[in-house]
């Protein structure tokens, strides 16, 4: 597919089908994530797949946590972040909420949904060894792009999930993760479900003016 239709074309997933993901599919978007720039060739990014019982079976764990601790998805900014920014979030509520169940809470569904990678068969845990400054996060987040767009091509859904970084020890337990390893974020990966309403929903982009300027 040309790359302009891919950026075009992807967004987040949040419905997939229970069909599993061969191996080889999943070495090959990984292979495909790897190509990706980085610092110096540092290559910083490091990918713990989960599939099958293993997924829920984790799942299960993160949910529990999310409700226990009450934790939920938002922008983790320090300050309270300025009427402008807010809008870009409530849009993207705005374009999901409709779609959603008639009665499901928009909050739930992205709370639950995103500690269960909204039931994709396949979940991308995404590390980095604390060796590496916060800066090397600029690497993961190329690959990560790369991902999601190699995905779209491969006729994949995938979701980005950064409420998981909240569950750090518990992911890092299950997954036997190494203790000086940050757990960054995880994708929800699997075949997107053609017929849940949710998939259809398109977030907006500001207008390139907004967020850019040339001199
Ligand atoms: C770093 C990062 C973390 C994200 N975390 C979540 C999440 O925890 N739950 C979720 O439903 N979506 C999550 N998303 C998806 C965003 O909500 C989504 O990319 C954004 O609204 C734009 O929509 P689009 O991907 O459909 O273009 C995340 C995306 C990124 C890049």
């Amino acid at each position: 597919m040309e790359l302009e239709k891919v950026i075009n074309e992807r967004h987040s997933t949040r419905a997939f089908l229970k069909k599993p993901l061969p191996r080889e599919v999943i070495e090959k978007l990984l292979t495909l994530s790897t190509k990706a720039p980085s610092a110096i060739n540092l290559q910083p990014w490091e990918f713990t797949v989960v599939i099958g019982e293993e997924l829920r079976r984790l799942s299960r764990t993160l949910v529990k946590r999310m409700r226990e601790r009450d934790i939920s998805c938002g922008p983790d900014a320090l300050r309270p972040l300025p009427e402008y920014l807010m809008d870009r979030q409530r849009k993207l509520m705005d374009c999901i909420l409709p779609r959603l169940e008639k009665g499901v809470n928009f909050q739930d569904f992205i709370n639950e949904g995103s500690c269960d990678f909204y039931g994709a068969p396949a979940a991308v845990i995404v590390t980095i060894d604390q060796v590496f400054s916060k800066s090397r996060l600029v690497d993961l987040g190329i690959a990560v792009g790369y991902m999601v767009l190699a995905a779209h091509n491969m006729g994949l859904g995938t979701c980005p999930i950064g409420i998981i970084s909240a569950f750090a020890d518990e992911i890092k337990e299950a997954l036997s993760i190494a203790e000086e390893k940050d757990v960054v974020m995880g994708i929800g990966v699997g075949y997107p479900d053609p017929d849940s309403p949710v998939n259809l929903a398109s977030s907006s982009r500001v207008p390139v003016h907004e967020v850019a300027r040339f001199y």
